[in-house]
């Protein structure tokens, strides 16, 4: 058995455009966890598979652009990289800066970023500036920042190589199951991901690797719904602050990729991302961050108004983990019950009658 050694070494380099040679930076990102859901695909009558991308090295499905955006900045002499992010881009970007040894900056919203997120920022080593604002204004910044200075911006705006390592999730899904699914699911922020997942089905069709394409539904969070509105929000509201939004640098690439697929992109309130969320970590044993979840939060959706044709392969993006959101784990789970060292006493907490 030959081990796992990241989506550049051990399977996909053909498929992205790095210059032939360039050394990968990689932490053994990919390769993540394909699940059955049980539970979904009973209550759907579909065939549904949870994609798990918080097993990623740094708990999110960032890590797959990232390690070809840093391994391409780091080939061409970059010295410093920046981002915009919710959380997730920053943490992955300073990961892989930390490993390639480039400095790394992250503009973030001040207080909508978790501290797990910001954690991983700061332990790597990022110099971390909390913005005034919403992510939206903190992506013009940096980009206006790496046009005018030294700075190699690694948001996927406009960067091929982050797009096209984002595009593995779909080559290792067609691979695991064989070919495209009917559906695929995802949360929808930036516009990044779905133009990515997308992009990675089309060139696995295009190559004869694959017989049909998926169709795409991603979903954004009510507060933060500007591809369903067809306008920018500016003030845009969610709990899953990861993809508190207003207006999606991937608008068009979104867009084409909902139309192009015969998709949608819907909104899902708040309660049913939570929700999702919840049975997520209950029901299959999968702890999502809330961003996360709002692709089954969607689906769900879909069927109880009926729009759910039963016996379709289904595949749900989980982006991110939710180890690193514990105020919403703690949120409305069981409390903790103290109890002194004493058996009887632990019983009785545990109702253990008999
Ligand atoms: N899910 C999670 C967990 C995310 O962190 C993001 C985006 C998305 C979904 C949406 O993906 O932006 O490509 O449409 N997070 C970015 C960040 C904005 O800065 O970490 P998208």
């Amino acid at each position: 058995m030959t081990s796992w050694n990241g989506l550049i070494e051990s399977r996909y380099r053909r498929w992205l455009p790095l210059p032939p040679g360039t050394p990968a930076v990689s932490l053994n990102e990919g390769g993540t966890p394909l699940l059955r859901s049980h539970h979904l695909s009973e209550l759907t009558s579909c065939e549904v598979w949870l994609k798990v991308e918080g097993a990623n090295p740094t708990g999110s499905f960032k890590d797959r652009g990232m390690t070809v955006a840093i391994s391409g900045a780091a080939a061409q002499g970059a010295t410093t990289v920046i981002c915009a992010s919710t959380g997730n881009t920053s943490a992955s970007a300073a990961a892989y800066a930390a490993r390639a040894g480039l400095a790394s900056a992250v503009l973030v919203p001040k207080g909508h970023v978790v501290p797990g997120k910001l954690g991983q920022a700061v332990r790597h080593g990022a110099r971390v500036i909390e913005i005034s604002g919403t992510f939206d204004d903190c992506l013009r910044v940096a980009r206006e920042l790496a046009a005018h200075h030294p700075v190699a911006l690694v948001n996927s705006v406009g960067n091929e190589l982050r797009l096209s390592g984002q595009r593995t999730v779909a080559y290792e899904i067609a691979d695991a199951l064989g070919d495209a699914p009917d559906v695929h699911c995802l949360p929808v922020g930036n516009g990044g991901n779905i133009t990515a997942t997308w992009g990675g089905y089309l060139a696995y069709r295009d190559a004869g690797l694959t017989t049909r394409l998926p169709r795409m539904w991603g979903f954004q969070a009510e507060g933060a719904a500007p591809l369903v509105h067809g306008a920018p929000v500016a003030d845009p509201r969610t709990d899953a602050g990861a993809i508190r939004i207003g207006n999606p640098a991937t608008w068009d690439g979104a867009i084409a990729a909902r139309d192009d697929s015969g998709g949608l992109i819907a909104a899902v309130s708040d309660e049913q991302i939570f929700a999702a969320y919840r049975e997520l970590a209950r029901r299959d044993g999968v702890f999502a961050e809330p961003a996360s979840a709002a692709g089954v939060a969607g689906l769900l959706d879909r069927h109880a108004r009926g729009l759910l044709e039963p016996g379709l392969r289904v595949v749900v993006t989980l982006s991110g983990n939710g180890l690193k959101d514990q105020a919403a784990a703690l949120h409305d789970g069981r409390a903790a019950v103290g109890a002194s060292a004493s058996t009887a006493e632990v019983a009785r907490a545990l109702e253990l009658t008999t």
